[in-house]
């Protein structure tokens, strides 16, 4: 029998009992969001974020910028965001415009409010398997939506497909600290659907419709897609979901699986920032 991690349902969950532990607080906690340039799908997920924030009861700072914004205002930005006590969590919505080097924004990014985990000194961090600040928010929520399922990890053939610093790299680290056999494929992996049939667990992260089918899933795997393609204009994942949901154990929709976590988990760490720079 197939069942479907409903990552709606518990972040749902999660941002309910963000709710509560917030309302307790006097001092709210302060998300800033950073949005460069009109990108209607980020534009689209900043405003998500945004409301979900704000129904927690979280405060919020939205800096929209133009698309011709300098890479010197962008960091200045970011560096009194930084100073700002009252400001706990930053996050600068990827893709920025291609004149702007992401690294250098991200490095700009104070660690202790580095609410992705992006910043080199947290992802260093995580991949030593010291705790960073707070983990990435995909590979987090994905993570969570395993424990909640009781789906074990150790010992588990895992693929991950894709290796974006968002997620499938901090991902693959992730799942190796909890014992996890990982093969992190990319485009120029061979023999993908060889890999495919020998894992117990696959991700897809690769941003490509329709890239896992049936023929690459083993009777009883799991199956998690993270794909958000556009495809006649419906929202599509990477995974042939009708025709490799009935081969699976467990499996993510899209949307209403890995999506509504990923906010989730962004939520929890924008709280767990605020816990640390207040000490509680
Ligand atoms: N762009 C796509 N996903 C993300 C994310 O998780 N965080 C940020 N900051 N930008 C993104």
């Amino acid at each position: 029998m197939t069942v479907i991690l409903d990552g709606k349902l518990l972040a749902d969950k999660i941002t309910q009992n963000l709710k509560k532990k917030t309302s307790g607080l006097k001092v709210k906690p302060k998300l800033a969001v950073i949005l460069a340039g009109d990108n209607p799908a980020s534009l689209i997920y900043v405003r998500n974020k945004q409301k979900r924030a704000e129904e927690i009861g979280f405060e919020t700072l939205f800096l929209p910028m133009p698309k011709d914004v300098s890479e010197e205002n962008l960091l200045e930005n970011i560096y009194i965001l930084n100073e700002m006590k009252e400001v706990n969590a930053i996050l600068v919505q990827l893709p920025l415009p291609s004149h702007i080097n992401k690294f250098s924004v991200i490095e700009a990014i104070a660690p202790e409010k580095d609410v992705d985990c992006f910043n080199s000194i947290n992802v260093g961090k995580l991949l030593c398997g010291y705790s960073p600040y707070v983990p990435p928010c995909t590979p987090k929520g994905i993570i969570r939506l395993f424990d909640n399922y009781n789906i074990e990890l150790e010992g588990k053939n895992v693929l991950v497909i894709g290796r974006s610093n968002i997620v499938g790299k901090p991902l693959s680290v992730m799942f190796q600290a909890r014992n996890a056999t990982v093969t992190a494929a990319h485009s120029k992996t061979k023999n993908l659907k060889e890999i495919a049939l020998n894992s117990d667990i696959i991700v897809s992260a690769a941003g490509c419709a329709n890239l896992v089918t049936a023929d690459f899933v083993k009777e009883g795997a799991v199956v998690v897609d993270v794909g958000i393609n556009r495809v006649n204009d419906r929202l599509r994942g990477d995974v042939d979901f009708e025709n490799v949901a009935p081969k699976t154990s467990y499996i993510t929709p899209v949307p209403g699986g890995v999506g509504p976590m990923t906010i989730a988990m962004l939520m929890e760490n924008t709280l767990e920032l605020y816990q640390i720079q207040n000490h509680n």
